[in-house]
């Protein structure tokens, strides 16, 4: 009798698991966002792609800003059919040229009259330099964002209420941000093992959350809020440079534990929408709820230091 009812506990167990534990909350806002423009950087793939095609959805003009014109155009299709809206362009930024940032910035304000929503989704986990010498991981996944954001800081503003929406990642706990490395070697970390390839992932993730810890601050007084979140574990293609062995390990852990791209585009969804989240600006969310961060990641001297190292970098 016990092993006639151990399996079906064990499906249900499972089923229950993955419902609450892996697939989590949904975005819950009806808002809608007709006669507002977004940008999604990173939005030819993944969860930008799904948070694109959501936002179009709902109304908005939606700014797919990714790298590959080829793959940003292909993207534009499928976000034009999928949400049924035409109110959806693509422009080029590749976030690991500041010079690219700049002339995306450039073009955007020129050709776009609002701004309502910026959401730097992009990122990746790669080693490597960027075209300006900085560590890969460092340069796309903090960088470009911290430049693409202060240039834009002003529309946002002029368009208030409006919010800036920071994809970071649970990965951010194992960070740390080494500015004696970054001064000297413009990188987080100076290996290239596994280990330190996943550390950096962790670092450029906490740079991140202490960004958008300093961005509240820098905004208090204006319409605009920032917030930082974790999407969850997704199947998508950011794993697409790691080492075999992580590749192997990922694909045949995310048939159970990782959530399917939609799934993993509500956190930063309710971020982007959620009415009455005003006053919890700087925070990080995961599973659309705000969420306490070590200490590490509310680090008041850190999150200055960053802000102002990444200036001196951007030339700003
Ligand atoms: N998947 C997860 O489990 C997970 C977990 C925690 C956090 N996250 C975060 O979620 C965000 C989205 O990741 P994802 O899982 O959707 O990964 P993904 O499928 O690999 O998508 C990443 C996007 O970023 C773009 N990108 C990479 N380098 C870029 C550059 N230099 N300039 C402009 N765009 C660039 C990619 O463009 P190309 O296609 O041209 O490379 C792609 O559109 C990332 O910030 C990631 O760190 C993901």
């Amino acid at each position: 009798m016990f092993y006639i009812l151990l399996v079906p506990g064990l499906v249900v167990l499972a089923y229950v698991f993955r419902q609450v534990v892996v697939i989590g909350r949904s975005c819950k806002s009806n808002t809608k966002l007709h006669g507002k423009t977004v940008i999604v950087t990173g939005s030819n793939t993944g969860i930008g792609k799904t948070t694109a095609i959501e936002l179009a959805k709902r109304g908005a003009r939606v700014i797919l800003a990714c790298r590959s014109k080829q793959r940003g155009e292909a993207a534009l299709q499928d976000v034009k059919r999928e949400s049924g809206s035409n109110q959806v362009v693509f422009m080029q930024l590749d976030l690991a040229s500041l010079k690219s940032v700049r002339s995306f910035a450039e073009n955007f304000l020129k050709t776009e009259p609002r701004l309502d929503i910026l959401i730097n989704n992009a990122g990746l986990y790669m080693m490597g330099r960027t075209e300006d010498g900085f560590g890969m991981m460092f340069g796309v996944n903090h960088l470009g964002h911290f430049l693409l954001t202060n240039l834009l800081l002003d529309r946002l503003k002029e368009c208030g209420p409006s919010r800036v929406v920071n994809v970071s990642s649970t990965a951010h706990n194992w960070g740390r941000v080494d500015f004696d490395c970054l001064n000297t070697h413009r990188t987080l970390r100076k290996g290239t093992s596994m280990l330190d390839s996943f550390g950096i992932y962790g670092d450029s993730k906490l740079c991140n959350v202490l960004f958008t810890h300093e961005l509240a601050k820098r905004l208090k007084g204006t319409k605009v809020t920032c917030y930082s979140l974790h999407p969850g574990g997704i199947k998508t293609e950011l794993q697409r440079n790691a080492d075999a062995t992580v590749q192997m390990i990922l694909s045949n852990l995310g048939k159970f534990f990782f959530k399917t791209p939609l799934q993993g585009s509500q956190t930063t969804l309710h971020c982007a929408l959620q009415e009455g989240i005003e006053h919890l600006s700087g925070r990080y969310f995961s599973n659309c709820t705000a969420r306490s961060v070590y200490a590490k990641a509310r680090d008041d001297a850190a999150s200055k230091k960053l802000w102002e190292i990444s200036e001196r970098f951007c030339g700003i």
